[in-house]
């Protein structure tokens, strides 16, 4: 291949995935149930029926996994780790067989050479603390404090890269706001209280990061950012994607970097919300300086204003261009815009730490996937994040969504991102044309 677009040396190219869309052994070695646990047996909230006790069964096969990742020669692996695997119950007495299985994960990764990029909540909270009110009850901030403390003093060491939580946005508005993801509530009054928690559960383990010190780690957390974009130029139209860049980003990052709330969308959500219980020194807590941010980005989002909906006054609207398999418009600049709106707040390094794409995936005859349409948005995604570095942003690593197939959360198993395929039936893992294009893209340091 010939090598155009070459990035920065030392630039981290990994492959990322969750806890619960690939572990399984949803009840072995002394793990608690989460809330995922819990959601998935409710009747229809799962589009196929499916659920992730067994997913990939990658509790048991991970070591196969990290030689699939070998072969790609991935230079890092993000993956998160399920709270009440180590805490059954949410806090209390640690267990060590949960905490064993990531030591035995980490160990596998160094003997590869593969950096281990560990975030704690990527949304699998204990079921015994949702019992209590979950992010509604300002305790769980402190449990996953305890929880955070924990894990930097067993594996603070052997993980140069952590993240507090993934994707905020989504547990707050999805999983307690209209109740499409676990815990499956519709209460749009608790997502102001569950921004709140979240933050400052994510402040108190950053202090919690910084009291164990360990050597040579980072700390930071990873956003959703969809760019929002009006449909059309009018004006209310132009206030209505403000607004829902104010609910999915802005209501992060403003606290994060400047400690405090968005004031307009304080004013929208605070007549139709409980206001979040904002006590003295929290904003303080919130905004403890980072080492890095990490950056979810799939695509952008169009909307015009609508007063008929009782939240944001908004409507989305359909995309007239291609789109993958989830209904996503292929917007290659959704990277260089996302990075951009991050730093307007802050010039600390970042990672696209997800991006990727479902696709229809087909064996062929001779047993291969041949996911053209895959390799054409790796492609073009990678060359955007190569447009902004050349824009001056500082990007230090690019994670592709995702290492294999996997639980995709409220669509279950019926949606494919992984550059592997998982036959689910036997378990066999087959990379797809996709993990060839990116093994090549990771040996050539570039496009
Ligand atoms: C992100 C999630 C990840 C996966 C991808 C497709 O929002 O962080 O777990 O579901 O979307």
């Amino acid at each position: 291949m010939n090598t155009t677009r070459r990035f920065p040396s030392g630039f981290l190219w990994g492959a990322a995935t969750a806890a619960y869309q690939i572990e399984g052994a949803w009840a072995e070695d002394g793990k608690g149930d989460s809330i995922w646990d819990r959601f998935v047996r409710k009747p229809g909230v799962i589009v196929d029926g499916t659920t992730g006790d067994v997913a990939c069964d990658h509790y048991h096969r991970y070591a196969e996994d990290v030689e699939l990742m070998a072969q790609m020669g991935l230079g890092a692996y993000r993956f998160s780790i399920a709270w009440p695997r180590i805490f059954p119950q949410g806090g209390g007495k640690l267990n060590q067989k949960g905490l064993d299985f990531y030591k035995r994960l980490v160990d596998a990764l160094h003997k590869r050479g593969i950096k281990p990029v560990a975030t704690l909540y990527h949304w699998d909270l204990p079921q015994a603390l949702e019992d209590h009110g979950g992010w509604v009850n300002r305790d769980t901030a402190l449990r996953f404090a305890e929880y955070a403390y924990a894990l930097f003093q067993e594996l603070g060491d052997q993980v140069p890269i952590w993240s507090t939580l993934n994707e905020p946005f989504i547990q707050a508005f999805y999983g307690y706001g209209n109740g499409e993801n676990a815990p499956g509530r519709r209460n749009p009054w608790a997502i102001l209280p569950v921004v709140h928690h979240l933050l400052l559960g994510h402040g108190l383990a950053v202090e919690a990061f910084r009291a164990v010190r360990p050597t040579n780690a980072q700390i930071g957390i990873v956003m959703l950012i969809w760019p929002s974009h009006p449909a059309t130029s009018l004006p209310p139209d132009v206030a209505a994607a403000r607004r829902v860049d104010g609910a999915m980003h802005r209501i992060f990052l403003d606290p994060l970097f400047r400690g405090h709330y968005p004031k307009d969308l304080m004013f929208r959500l605070g007549v139709r919300m409980m206001r979040a219980p904002v006590l003295p020194g929290d904003m303080a807590i919130i905004s403890r300086p980072l080492d890095y941010v990490g950056v979810n980005t799939y695509t952008r989002l169009l909307h015009r204003a609508d007063w008929r909906d009782p939240l944001l006054a908004v409507r989305k609207i359909e995309p007239q261009a291609p789109t993958t398999a989830m209904g996503w418009e292929i917007y290659p600049d959704c990277i260089v815009e996302s990075l951009q709106k991050v730093r307007e707040y802050t010039d600390l390094p970042l990672y696209i730490t997800e991006n990727g794409a479902a696709f229809e995936d087909t064996l062929d005859p001779d047993g291969q996937i041949n996911d053209t349409e895959r390799i054409a948005y790796l492609r073009s995604h990678i060359a955007a994040a190569h447009r902004a570095i050349e824009l001056g942003i500082d990007l230090r690593g690019y994670f592709a969504w995702t290492l294999l197939d996997n639980f995709e959360w409220a669509k279950g198993k019926s949606k494919r991102f992984g550059l592997i395929y998982t036959d689910y039936a036997t378990q066999r893992r087959i990379p797809k044309q996709s993990a060839a294009f990116f093994r090549e893209v990771i040996a050539n340091n570039g496009l």
